[in-house]
């Protein structure tokens, strides 16, 4: 025996090998390392190591083995006086020097055909529960077990019981562990859905409804009106809640990257692909995939998408097999999808794929019901997230803000007040924290030069979009490089 002698110091020899048992780290380290101290101990010949089930329904099985077939350690197991099961019930150990001679084996024609000589049998036990067993045994003209050997066998045995089932608690914490921050991640992106217009209580009513579904999901609104609050409402809301929710902008990437962001890449696939690496699908199997600016994919992603939720079927750039995956599809729009299959820049039997069902986000200036009620929201949340004492609107504060279009929606609200908030002096926010919002009136406009006009729209789309260059560039209709040209040339900080 390596590290320790058995004979001369039995104490010595378990201390270092649990401080060795508790060190391990893998599961599959451990059972085996359990396995030849135990087979060395006895001198043993043959032996192996039953473990109960984790689902705890299918009794005990095999968990390693040391020069026994599986045929062997059935019939083991089904000696008439079985062993193993006695040791199991009991949580005794069975020991025996000589079996042929031994009366307790007397009809059982396993030992006699096997021709076994000395067997041993030790219970691993936590607390009252028996959680397996180590079965050693010799044949014929082999040396017996020694007494010795079989007293330690026994401590030893309850030893290992103890670092199984550390390393079982440490793997279930881990993964428990990883649930709950998860969940945390989801419920603080998770905000509320706040609305008592008609068109938001129906939106709510409709998640519910097919929260449970897995068919596929288009959010179709203006920017800043809450499509990927309700695209994470719909997961959370679901049987994939405790799978991964993937959001994806489709908007920025260029092609062949989002291609492979979606689908994963071989090694070797195009310059820069070094690794193979699984796509957002593969990742999220189980889970939603949200799919955000969806018009701007291109013909080829879009025929892979196609595949994926016609076939549940991916394929990575590169590579010629396909992986089966299981994933929910939302998407989401802030442009006319249908009309974009009309110009034929969009497949229309995707669009239809897409579209099982349909979910309109209205634009905050049609429910002017909610603007109260959502400024009241950001106005508590803001006032605790910056430890301000401000208590409410002034009626001047809130006529701004029903007067004011919100070009930008419920970001842009949120914006406006979380800046009012920021600037307050006073418990009570006045209308003057909302009078950069009235520069957005035509009238206001007038007199100015063209240049210092543009330059202040440009800033404020910024401002509304959350500094989101592309979502700016498609509300003002240009391009991102006339718009990155422009905020270079006006010096506008971006941050
Ligand atoms: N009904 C609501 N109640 C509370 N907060 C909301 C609501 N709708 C949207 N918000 C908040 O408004 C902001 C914008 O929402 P979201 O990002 O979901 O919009 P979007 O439609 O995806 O915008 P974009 O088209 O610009 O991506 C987020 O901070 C979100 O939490
Ligand atoms: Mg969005």
């Amino acid at each position: 025996m390596d590290k320790f002698t058995l004979e001369k110091n039995p104490f010595d020899a378990l201390l270092s090998i649990t401080e060795e048992l508790n060190s391990v780290q893998e599961m599959d380290t451990l059972l085996n390392r359990i396995m030849d101290i135990a087979m060395k101990t006895l001198n043993a010949e043959r032996g192996f190591m039953l473990l109960r089930n984790r689902d705890h329904s299918r009794g005990f099985e095999a968990a390693v083995a040391r020069n026994i077939g599986e045929e062997a350690i059935a019939s083991i197991k089904d000696l008439s006086t079985s062993v193993v099961n006695q040791v199991i019930e009991s949580g005794e150990p069975v020991l025996t020097f000589d079996a042929r001679t031994d009366e307790r084996f007397s009809d059982a024609r396993s030992v006699i055909l096997q021709q076994i000589r000395s067997i041993a049998c030790v219970p691993m036990s936590r607390t009252q529960e028996v959680v397996g067993a180590i079965y050693m045994d010799t044949r014929s003209n082999s040396e017996q077990f020694s007494e010795a050997g079989l007293l330690f066998l026994e401590a030893f045995a309850r030893q290992s019981a103890i670092a199984l089932d550390n390393i079982q608690t440490v793997a279930e914490l881990k993964t428990e562990n990883k649930r709950l921050k998860r969940q945390i991640d989801l419920s603080a992106v998770f905000p509320e859905i706040i609305g008592e217009s008609r068109p938001i209580q129906e939106i709510l009513e409709m998640i519910e409804q097919i929260a449970d579904s897995s068919a596929s999901v288009l959010i179709e609104g203006e920017s800043g009106t809450g499509k990927e609050l309700v695209a994470r409402a719909l997961h959370v809301r679901s049987r994939r809640a405790d799978k991964l929710f993937i959001p994806v902008f489709c908007g920025g990437l260029n092609e062949n990257l989002l291609e492979s962001e979606l689908f994963g890449h071989k090694k070797g696939a195009f310059t820069g692909a070094s690794e193979n690496k699984a796509g957002l699908f593969e990742e999220a199997d189980g889970g939603t995939v949200f799919l955000d600016e969806i018009g701007d994919i291109n013909a080829n992603v879009q025929t892979k998408l196609l595949r994926v939720i016609q076939e549940g079927e991916v394929k990575r750039v590169g590579e010629n097999v396909t992986r089966k995956v299981n994933v929910r599809v939302i998407s989401a729009t802030n442009k006319d999808l249908w009309e974009e299959v009309q110009k034929k820049n969009f497949r229309e039997d995707l669009y239809y794929r897409l579209n099982v069902i349909n979910v309109k986000m209205p634009p905050l200036r049609d429910r002017q019901d909610d603007v109260k009620l959502l400024a009241n929201h950001f106005l508590e949340r803001f006032a605790r997230v910056n430890g301000k004492k401000v208590r409410g609107f002034s009626p001047g504060a809130i006529k701004a803000m029903l007067e004011y279009p919100w070009p930008g929606n419920i970001r842009e609200l949120e914006n406006a007040v979380e800046r009012a908030i920021i600037l307050a002096r006073e418990p009570v926010i006045s209308a003057d924290l909302f009078s950069n919002l009235k520069k957005n009136r035509a009238s206001d406009l007038v007199g100015r030069s063209l240049k210092d006009v543009e330059k202040s729209v440009i800033t404020q789309t910024l401002e509304m979009t959350g500094n989101h260059r592309t979502r700016a560039a498609e509300v003002l209709g240009v391009s991102r490089r006339w718009l990155q040209y422009r905020i270079k040339e006006y010096g506008i900080d971006a941050e």
